[in-house]
């Protein structure tokens, strides 16, 4: 099945992770200069990859030289959980250049211990319930992800979402972790929304920088720099990239799939004025007095 309740934490994980994400918060030892991304799937994990890629690496490559314009986001920020997995070919993390920057689907409570105890900074990306799901729904339609626990038709889909079972699901309790992290310890720990990013991604791309330690000089601002980091991240240009439009990047899943529609408010082509109301409905029990709101 793809998703199997797991570490008596009311965590719902696919099971081609479970052995790879046990692996890694025994093993993974962060260091103070790591970048660690965090994301619920679908929630703009590829945009902050590319993002935080290239600013922390904007003096290694020019923008027209960038890695990005021939690799996947995917393969230049590891995901976390393969990258400490024996079975797969991963990168030697001694290697890896510093900052090493590495992106994760976990919930905070059960990242390695090391993330949290280290000075290593936390970027978290969270999105509206609805786009989320819709976006996932057709992730799983596009890779053909299908086994017998997987149900492919959209109410049964919806319904289990509902009931929290979604690979990282619960939903809501992903970004409760991280939102409680972040009140807690702002200097460790940055929380974005997809949503956000979409209205205003320069004054994000500077936010970011100045989080984890590169901030753009007076100099670099008036060149574009954020600009030209924004247009080369963006939806259209990395969609349109050759390798983004061909090949797979692990298994089934094609580089293609990581780039559907990149808007706000899709899900209305697709879920019925009762479903909204039911995750609305959620979404307030949940988030209560957290604070926590999202743009739909
Ligand atoms: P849609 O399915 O709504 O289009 P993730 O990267 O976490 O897997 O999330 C994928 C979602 O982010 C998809 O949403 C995808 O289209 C969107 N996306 C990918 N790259 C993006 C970018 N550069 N800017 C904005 N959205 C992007």
């Amino acid at each position: 099945g793809i998703v199997v309740p797991s570490l008596g934490e009311g965590i719902w994980l696919p099971v081609m992770l479970f052995r790879p994400i046990l692996t890694s918060r025994k093993h993974f030892k962060a260091e103070s200069t790591d970048i660690i991304l965090t994301i619920m799937p679908k929630s703009g994990t590829t945009w902050l990859k590319a993002l935080t890629f290239s600013i922390a690496n904007r003096n290694v490559f020019s923008i027209d030289q960038s890695p990005l314009l021939t690799s996947n986001p995917h393969t230049l920020v590891p995901f976390l959980e393969y990258t400490v997995y024996p079975d797969l070919e991963n990168p030697e993390l001694e290697n890896i250049p510093r900052p090493r920057i590495f992106s994760t689907h976990m919930h905070f409570k059960i990242l390695p211990d090391s993330i949290r105890e280290s000075g290593c900074r936390i970027i978290y990306i969270c999105r509206n319930p609805l786009d989320q799901f819709v976006s996932h729904y057709h992730f799983i339609l596009q890779n053909k992800i299908e086994n017998d626990a997987v149900p492919l038709e959209l109410d049964e889909v919806f319904d289990m979402f509902c009931q929290g079972i979604q690979p990282f699901g619960p939903f809501w309790d992903h970004m409760l972790g991280y939102w409680n992290a972040q009140l807690k310890n702002p200097q460790k720990l940055l929380f974005l929304k997809y949503e956000d990013l979409k209205q205003d991604v320069s004054s994000h791309v500077k936010q970011i920088a100045e989080f984890i330690g590169f901030p753009f000089s007076a100099e670099e601002e008036n060149q574009g720099m954020l600009e030209q980091i924004s247009r080369l991240c963006s939806f259209e240009n990395l969609k349109n990239l050759k390798v983004n439009k061909s090949g797979y990047f692990i298994g089934s899943i094609k580089n293609s799939s990581f780039f559907r529609k990149g808007e706000v408010g899709d899900w209305i082509n697709h879920l019925t004025p009762a479903m909204a109301e039911r995750v609305n409905n959620l979404t307030e029990t949940k988030f209560q007095s957290s604070g926590l709101v999202f743009k739909m």
